[in-house]
């Protein structure tokens, strides 16, 4: 393939979306949990109660994972399970369970890559403002520390927190995801508190011998529907600002992207001076999560917003109705490297995947052909810019198994390996062995 020594090749989980086991060994509930127990939340009223029970069958997984002969794995710690209450008395339960996944990563030769947050905040600490309460910065800096005073030395990559974009965008603006506030630009207050909860939590860390740290941003380059009109170039312009600059400015700058004239709330009321030190404490990585462009056109005259995305025409989509377009996502890191430049840190893909309704054929075997097509496609842009110069170490697919996706429930498939949520029993698909033969080819 043409990848530099060293590179990385792995596959991403998340806590919520695989574990189950959601009221054992001192689990407190999380927003998520009270989320997909809201009737008409979760598509077909799925929740994440049983999961893949990864929870109880994490020796399995982690026999498929070294059957695919991964360097690292990219997981997310449940702080629910290590602070059942958001805060104060550590459940040491909750650590142990994730010392023996670490363990076992660490026995089949696989680095651990540890997310701190993968969006199941502690309930009792939502009940209490959540991330529009500034106190949660501070809460999850202590949870950081506590999971690091425990795996410090064994975990190699801390990711602090999983896309705090959709955490605001979905979670809060929207309200289609956990918790569920609709507060649109009143939400804003939301990054802020997510991006000072990450500088918090590196300085947390580093006291605590983390090795690499990062941060893992959802990106989705910015297309005007229409180049050559003025007020599409604007709508898109300001979708990248709020979408992919509120999250990579402050942290790699020091510095917010322009939003005036978004409309949203005065940043005077919850950003003060000395924030912005302490998100841009030097980071190790970017973490860079794709899956697709979106096209901005100019609002409506009555929007709430200063875009509105319009659909992408002339390419076929996922079984998310998401367009296939590797291009972008090499546009996406040239288009990193240009705006950040000598501050932009080493880049690794913590996650590029797709779903399709993949199903058990009759002999047993699962043909996803086109998930083979669409990671080979993206896997080869990222190698192009590699060749460009843009300093790629690895990349995670998304995911090792089909899981909980969010609002979706159970429907959407991403998985390398199909789980059946009955029998819960796990059948390596085509791209699995496609996977592991690929990665056996670029160290070859
Ligand atoms: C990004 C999220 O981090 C992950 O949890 C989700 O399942 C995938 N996108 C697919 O939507």
């Amino acid at each position: 393939m043409g990848f530099p020594a060293g590179f990385q090749w792995g596959v991403a989980t998340a806590a919520y979306q695989i574990e189950g086991a959601v009221d054992e060994d001192g689990r407190g509930p999380s927003t998520w949990d009270t989320f997909a127990h809201t009737p008409g939340r979760v598509k077909d009223g799925h929740t994440g109660d049983v999961a893949c029970d990864h929870y109880h069958r994490w020796p399995e997984d982690l026999e498929l994972m070294a059957g695919l002969g991964i360097d690292s794995y990219r997981f997310s710690v449940a702080w629910p399970r290590v602070q059942p209450a958001g805060s104060g008395a550590v459940n040491a339960k909750g650590l142990d369970f994730y010392e023996r996944l670490v363990d076992g990563l660490l026995e089949r030769g696989i680095s651990p890559a540890a997310t701190l947050y993968h969006w199941d905040l502690p309930q009792p600490l939502e009940d209490a403002g959540g991330w529009m309460s500034r106190d949660t910065a501070y809460r999850f800096a202590e949870y950081a520390y506590l999971v690091a005073e425990r795996l410090g030395d064994r975990v190699d990559k801390w990711i602090t927190l999983n896309e705090p974009v959709v955490v605001m965008a979905y979670g809060y603006a929207f309200g289609v995801y956990a918790p569920g506030q609709a507060l649109m630009l009143d939400a804003l207050p939301t990054a802020h508190h997510q991006l000072l909860g990450h500088g918090l939590a590196v300085t947390a860390l580093r006291a605590r011998g983390a090795r690499q740290i990062g941060i893992t941003n959802h990106y989705s380059p910015a297309w005007p529907a229409d180049p050559a009109n003025a007020a599409d170039r604007a709508a898109a312009a300001a979708f990248d600002a709020l979408m992919n600059g509120l999250f990579t400015d402050p942290v790699l700058r020091g510095a917010y992207p322009d939003l005036a004239g978004l409309g949203g709330p005065d940043p005077a009321g919850f950003v003060r001076d000395e924030d912005l030190a302490v998100i841009s404490a030097p980071i190790d990585f970017l973490g860079v999560n794709y899956y697709q462009p979106t096209r901005l056109a100019a609002p409506p005259r009555d929007g709430e917003l200063p875009f509105e995305m319009t659909e992408i025409e002339g390419h076929a989509v996922t079984g998310m109705g998401w367009p296939i377009v590797p291009a972008a996502l090499g546009d996406l890191l040239r288009g990193l490297r240009e705006r950040y430049g000598d501050l932009l840190p080493p880049i690794y893909i913590t996650e590029n995947g797709c779903s399709f309704p993949d199903e058990v054929a009759s002999d047993g075997t699962v043909d996803d052909a086109a998930r083979i097509a669409f990671l080979d496609a993206h896997i080869k842009a990222v190698r192009d810019a590699v060749d460009d110069g843009v300093d790629v170490r690895g990349y995670y697919t998304w995911s090792l198994m089909d899981n909980f996706e969010w609002a979706e429930g159970y429907g959407p498939r991403f998985g390398l390996v199909h789980v059946d949520y009955e029998t819960l029993r796990r059948t390596p698909k085509r791209s699995y062995s496609w996977y592991r033969d690929l990665i056996a080819a670029s160290r070859a």
